[in-house]
C-alpha cells in the first residue's frame, strides 16, 4: 500500500477513486472483512463464535474497548447503560412536534442531534471521562428514542423504560408494550434479536462509518457524528436496504410475475431494478453474515409459527441467482439484509423500522470509530480532493 499524502505532496498526483474503491483513509484495530473469502472478525474474534456465545452488550464493550470484558466488566458496562435509558422530559416535546407519519430513520437523526443540545458537556470531546459518559448515554438512549419513534408512528403512548430487564428485553417491551397489558419477552424472540444486533455492530469503512469518521475528524462532538451516520444509513443502497427487500418482496407476491420472471427483468436491467439484499462492495462471497441470519428466519418463524410467503419467495430467489451466470460473474451473493427483514416483520417490526433495528445494531461500531480516531495522532480532518472538469476561466459578461 502506498502513503498517498506523501506521494501526493512529492509529485502533485492526485487519484481519481469514485466510491473509494481504493482509498483508505485511516489505519484501523477494530474490525477485519476478507471479502472475497466471506471472512469477518471484529477486534480478532470471528463473527460466527460471537454471533455463537455472545451477548450485543458484550460485543459493543469488545469494539469499543479492544478486548472482551471479565463477567465484573460487563455487569458495570450493563448496570451503567440500564441507568441512562431515560431520556429527558423536554425531549417528548420535540416528538411532539413532528408529523406523525414522519419515518423513524429521520425522527432518529434529528433526535441523536437533539442530545447535543441536552447534554452540552458531549462538546469536550478530549475528557475520557466524558467520552466515555456520552458513549454510555448514547448506548442507553438510542433504543428508546428508536421505540419513541415507533410509539409515535402508531399513535401510541410512550413507556418508560423498565430497567430491571436486560437492553434487548426493554427494547422490545417499549416497542410492543402498552400501558393496557404487561407486555410477555419471548426468549426465542429476543436471542433472535440480541444475535442480529451482533450481525451488525461493526463493517469496518462502510458509507455510515466513513460519514461518522469524517464528521468525526472536524472534531465534532459524538452525538453529532452518529446522527450523520445514521442519516448516511437511510440511503436505500445501504441500511434501506432491509426495507427495499421486503419491498421488493411483497411486489413479486402481488404482481404475480413469479421469481423467475423478476430475475429476468434484474438481469436485463429493466427500468434499473436490481435485486435487493444481494451484491456488497466488499463481500464478493456469500455475506458470512448472511448465513447467520437465514439460520435465525428459520428458528424465529419456527418458533412463531409464522408461515410467511416472503421468505418462500426470498428462498426461491436466492436459489435461482445463485445458479444464474448473471450473478455469478458479478459474484453477487445474498449480503446480511436479504433475510433480516422476514425476521423482523415476524417479531412485529412495521417495514420502516427495519433501518432504525440496523442503526442501533451498528452504533458500537460507530462509537469505536469515532473513539478510534479521535485517540489517533495520525488523525487529520478529511478533506478529499477532486479533479476539476468544469469550465476554465471566463470573463463576465458586460450588458
Ligand atoms: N442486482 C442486480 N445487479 C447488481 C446488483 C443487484 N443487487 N448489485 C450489483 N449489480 C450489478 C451491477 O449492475 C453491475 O453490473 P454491470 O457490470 O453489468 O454494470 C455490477 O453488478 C457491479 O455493480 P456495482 O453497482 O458497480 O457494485 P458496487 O460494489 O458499487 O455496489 C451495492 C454494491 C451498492 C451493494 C450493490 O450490489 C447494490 O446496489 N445492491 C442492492 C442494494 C443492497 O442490497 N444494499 C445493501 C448493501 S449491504 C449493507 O449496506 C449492509
Amino acid at each position: 500500500s502506498i502513503d498517498m499524502s506523501t506521494l501526493t505532496k512529492q509529485t502533485g498526483l492526485t487519484s481519481l477513486d469514485y466510491g473509494f474503491v481504493n482509498t483508505a483513509p485511516t489505519r484501523s484495530k477494530i474490525t477485519f472483512i476478507d471479502g472475497e473469502a466471506g471472512i469477518l472478525r471484529y477486534r480478532g474474534y470471528p463473527i460466527e463464535q460471537l454471533a455463537a456465545n455472545s451477548s450485543f452488550l458484550e460485543v459493543a464493550y469488545l469494539l469499543i474497548n479492544g478486548e472482551l470484558p471479565t463477567a465484573d466488566e460487563l455487569a458495570s458496562f450493563d448496570e451503567r447503560i440500564r441507568r441512562h435509558t431515560l431520556l429527558h422530559e423536554d425531549l417528548r416535546s420535540f416528538f411532539n412536534a413532528l408529523p406523525h407519519d414522519a419515518h423513524p430513520m429521520s425522527v432518529l437523526s434529528s433526535a441523536v442531534s437533539a442530545l447535543s443540545t441536552f447534554y452540552q458537556d458531549s462538546l469536550s470531546i478530549h475528557d475520557p471521562e466524558q467520552v466515555e459518559l456520552s458513549t454510555i448515554r448514547l448506548l442507553a438512549k438510542l433504543p428508546v428514542i428508536a421505540a419513541y419513534a415507533h410509539k409515535k408512528s402508531l399513535g401510541q403512548a410512550f413507556l418508560y423504560p423498565d430497567n430491571s430487564l436486560s437492553f434487548v428485553d426493554n427494547f422490545l417491551r417499549l416497542n410492543f408494550g402498552t400501558l393496557a397489558e404487561p407486555y410477555e419477552i419471548n426468549p426465542t424472540v429476543s436471542k433472535a434479536l440480541d444475535r442480529l444486533l451482533i450481525l451488525h455492530a461493526d463493517h469496518e469503512q462502510n458509507a455510515s462509518t466513513s460519514t461518522v469518521r469524517l464528521v468525526g475528524s472536524t472534531q465534532a462532538n459524538l452525538f453529532a457524528s452518529v446522527s450523520a451516520g445514521i442519516n448516511a444509513l437511510y440511503g436505500p443502497l445501504h441500511g434501506g436496504a432491509n426495507e427495499a427487500v421486503l419491498d421488493m418482496l411483497a411486489t413479486i407476491r402481488d404482481s404475480g410475475e413469479g421469481v423467475q420472471r423478476f430475475v429476468e427483468r434484474v438481469k436485463n436491467k429493466e427500468d434499473g431494478v436490481r435485486l435487493m439484499g444481494f451484491g456488497h462492495r466488499v463481500y464478493k462471497n456469500y455475506d458470512p453474515r448472511a448465513k447467520l441470519v437465514k439460520e435465525s428466519a428459520d428458528a424465529v418463524l419456527a418458533d412463531l409459527g409464522v408461515h410467511d410467503p416472503l421468505l418462500d419467495i426470498a428462498k426461491e430467489l436466492e436459489q435461482i441467482a445463485l445458479d444464474d451466470d448473471y450473478f455469478i460473474q458479478r459474484k453477487l451473493y445474498p449480503n446480511v439484509d436479504f433475510y433480516t427483514g422476514v425476521i423482523y416483520k415476524a417479531m412485529g417490526f412495521p417495514t420502516r423500522m427495519f433501518t432504525v433495528l440496523f442503526a442501533i445494531g451498528r452504533l458500537p461500531g460507530w462509537i469505536a470509530h469515532w473513539r478510534e480516531l479521535n485517540a489517533d495522532p495520525a488523525t487529520k480532518i478529511g478533506r478529499p480532493q477532486q479533479l476539476y472538469v468544469g469550465e476554465p476561466e471566463r470573463q463576465y459578461p458586460t450588458r
